[in-house]
């Protein structure tokens, strides 16, 4: 069964509540912009593409209720989480719409058709890498919670197995949130895809027994190099792929290649609360004293990325930039 994780009605943004999964399936109903940023900073919504898409929304209802300017919401909408490219693009289309006196409600509902389609296209590009796989391992969650619908590194798992690939999947817990465990494992066992979850730390020790026949992740920002940012753990699980000879994919819409950004340097890493790692379901596990840091996300050089799965094929790092100028004219 298909998983939608946001959509627009009668005034409306409704998103599935990814707090709460796999426990409970809440919907979240938001009509103002202040309550869509807030539901991507808590992570009700996540996922760089869905976060781009409410973003998109968020700026729509703004433009609906009358009380903001375009700047100002664009502001608000994008100090919530620094390192999803996504989120820029998003807030950027429909602001362009808002000020040229375009529907923003209009440019938000193409922008959702585009990265979905964006996606479904990921996944007939990638599938054909996953062919002759029989055990992949993806981290975070990357699947269609995180896009709206289809996934970026799911779609190719998605498409491969309907192709007739009998895929077994390695899912990351990826902690301190525990995408992985929650929500990728959720949206597989919907729909049937055989997997097991493993700790974070756990995966180096499939790696080097050959049990891995290739790596698939998304990403929240892909600089014209081909460094990317995603999850903290997916640097760890590049550099023992690439040491055991495992292919690595990276899958993402064109909406998360940051062509301005000439290396993954100056990328910005969000560092979120320290509760997130000192508390597990609501209970401390730490000692009282002890204090934390949480790097959400980290960054992968280029070196390490057999290739980029994108909605216009796959593409190796060396031809990245050419790529990139072609997709998306800056
Ligand atoms: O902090 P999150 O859960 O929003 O981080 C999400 C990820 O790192 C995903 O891997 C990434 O956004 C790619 S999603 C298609």
């Amino acid at each position: 069964m298909s998983v939608r994780a946001l959509w627009f009605r009668d005034g409306t943004l409704f998103l599935l509540d990814q707090r709460e999964l796999p426990a409970k399936t809440v919907v979240r109903r938001l009509t103002r912009v202040g309550e869509v940023a807030n539901a991507i900073r808590t992570m009700a919504v996540r996922g760089a593409p869905s976060i781009g898409v409410a973003a998109a929304y968020g700026m729509a209802l703004a433009a609906r209720r009358g009380r903001s300017t375009p700047a100002a919401a664009a502001r608000l909408l994008g100090a919530t989480r620094p390192t999803a490219y996504d989120l820029f693009v998003g807030i950027d289309t429909v602001k362009a719409a808002w000020e040229a006196g375009a529907d923003p409600l209009a440019a938000a509902d193409a922008y959702r058709e585009r990265v979905v389609d964006e996606c479904h296209r990921i996944g007939t590009s990638g599938a054909p890498l996953l062919a002759k796989a029989r055990r992949v391992l993806t981290h975070c969650n990357a699947g269609a919670l995180a896009t709206v619908e289809w996934g970026t590194a799911l779609a190719p798992i998605r498409v491969a197995r309907d192709r007739g690939a009998h895929l077994f999947v390695w899912v990351d817990e990826t902690r301190p949130l525990l995408q992985g465990a929650r929500l990728t494992a959720w949206e597989l066992g919907r729909e049937r895809i055989p997997h097991a979850i493993i700790a974070d730390n756990a995966a180096g020790h499939y790696l080097a027994r050959g049990e891995v026949d290739a790596v698939i992740v998304g990403a929240d920002r892909i600089a014209r190099n081909g460094d990317f940012a995603n999850k903290i753990g997916t640097y760890e699980k590049a550099v023992v792929a690439h040491e055991n000879g495992v292919p690595f994919y990276v899958a993402a819409p064109w909406s998360t290649f940051d062509a301005r950004r000439p290396d993954g340097r100056s990328i910005p890493v969000e560092e979120r609360s320290e509760s997130e790692v000192l508390r597990i379901g609501g209970r401390r596990l730490a000692p009282e004293r002890s204090r934390a840091r949480n790097p959400a996300f980290d960054v992968t050089p280029a070196r390490y990325v057999t290739a980029f799965v994108t909605p216009n094929g796959v593409v190796r790092p060396p031809a990245l930039a050419k790529a990139l100028a072609r997709a998306v004219p800056s």
